[in-house]
């Protein structure tokens, strides 16, 4: 590596070092997820963040390395599975692909628009469509399905942390109610206790701040896995999910997220987000050949985003030069 790069490279670790001690402080100004108890144990004031650009080169800062649950980053992948499965159409037919505004886990627009359609996959309704519809008859055989897409993209056999999967399991009363709502209404392709189960234990899948950076920066390259010169994921696929994530992907806070941030991103109440750069061709941006961005800080707003990652990944992007508009 010539020496002005490698100066740049070290200059980024050291900003992203100063930048996380200043804005672990914010994790004050939230808490950790309390409906589900075994995430309400973390410590709050935990922050850290990967960035892997297409070279493979890493930049890490804070508590980059502590295990999290995905939570509702395992959105993206199940969506991305299930459309790989079967087809974008026959995914689209039973789960739309509107923002709503409304919370993670709300249930009103399911009965207020006819006939009940989920109204994006990013929202707990459409996830548990969307996990119900991953390919075999019982949840081991669609989770199996899930784990191997999951190492696929990311080259780690996943595992699930059992605690939290529990914990949330018998705490689960308003999934239920979303589950057999849409059993009622024809969406759900799997009995309601299966879907849940899917649902739940994808939720429960154990990464680092690496691990969902990779998989961001993949889906910055549109499915091309650079290391592994392979394109591992469709390319349309991949469009659609970044297109969900940039609209619904911070639920209520996703048209704030766009217009402080500009990246498609995807968050999850354990205090990850999955975010990318697009390559581009901003001068001033070190970041312009696209990278992919993985935060942990688990104490969350009441969006259910976590409130240091954010503040955060708007101070590299304003500073960066990183949006996409
Ligand atoms: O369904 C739930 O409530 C959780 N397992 C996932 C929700 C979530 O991560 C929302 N995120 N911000």
């Amino acid at each position: 590596m010539g020496g002005r790069a490698l100066i740049q490279q070290v200059l980024l670790v050291d900003e992203l070092q100063q930048w996380v001690e200043q804005y672990r402080s914010k994790a004050s100004e939230g808490k950790c997820a309390s409906y589900i108890p075994a995430l309400y144990r973390t410590d709050p004031n935990q922050l850290g963040i990967c960035i892997i650009e297409p070279t493979g080169k890493m930049h890490m800062a804070g508590d980059w390395e502590a295990p999290f649950t995905m939570q509702s980053i395992s959105k993206v992948i199940s969506f991305i599975a299930a459309c790989c499965y079967h087809g974008i159409p026959y995914v689209l037919d039973r789960v739309d692909v509107e923002p709503t505004g409304d919370a993670f886990n709300s249930i009103i627009r399911l009965e207020m628009n006819k006939p009940g359609k989920p109204f994006n996959p990013m929202i707990n309704a459409g996830a548990i469509t969307t996990s119900s519809l991953l390919p075999g008859q019982t949840p081991d055989h669609k989770l199996r399905y899930l784990y191997a897409f999951f190492s696929k993209i990311t080259g780690v056999t996943p595992t699930v942390n059992e605690e939290v999967f529990l914990s949330e399991w018998e705490n689960s009363h308003r999934n239920r109610a979303l589950a057999h709502y849409l059993k009622d209404t024809g969406y759900l392709a799997c009995e309601v206790e299966d879907a849940l189960e899917v649902y739940l234990t994808q939720c429960s899948i154990e990464v680092t701040t690496e691990q969902i950076a990779l998989i961001g920066l993949i889906l910055a390259l549109d499915g091309f896995h650079p290391m592994r010169n392979e394109q591992v994921l469709p390319k349309d696929v991949v469009r659609l999910a970044k297109a969900l994530m940039l609209t619904c992907g911070m639920y209520d806070a996703s048209g704030k997220f766009a217009a402080n941030v500009g990246l498609p991103a995807k968050s999850g109440v354990s205090g990850g987000i999955m975010t990318l750069v697009p390559p581009n061709r901003k001068p001033h941006s070190p970041l312009q050949d696209g990278c992919g961005i993985g935060i942990f800080g688990p104490s969350i707003d009441g969006c259910g985003n976590s409130v240091a990652g954010v503040s955060l990944l708007k101070h590299i992007a304003q500073e960066w030069d990183v949006s996409i508009f």
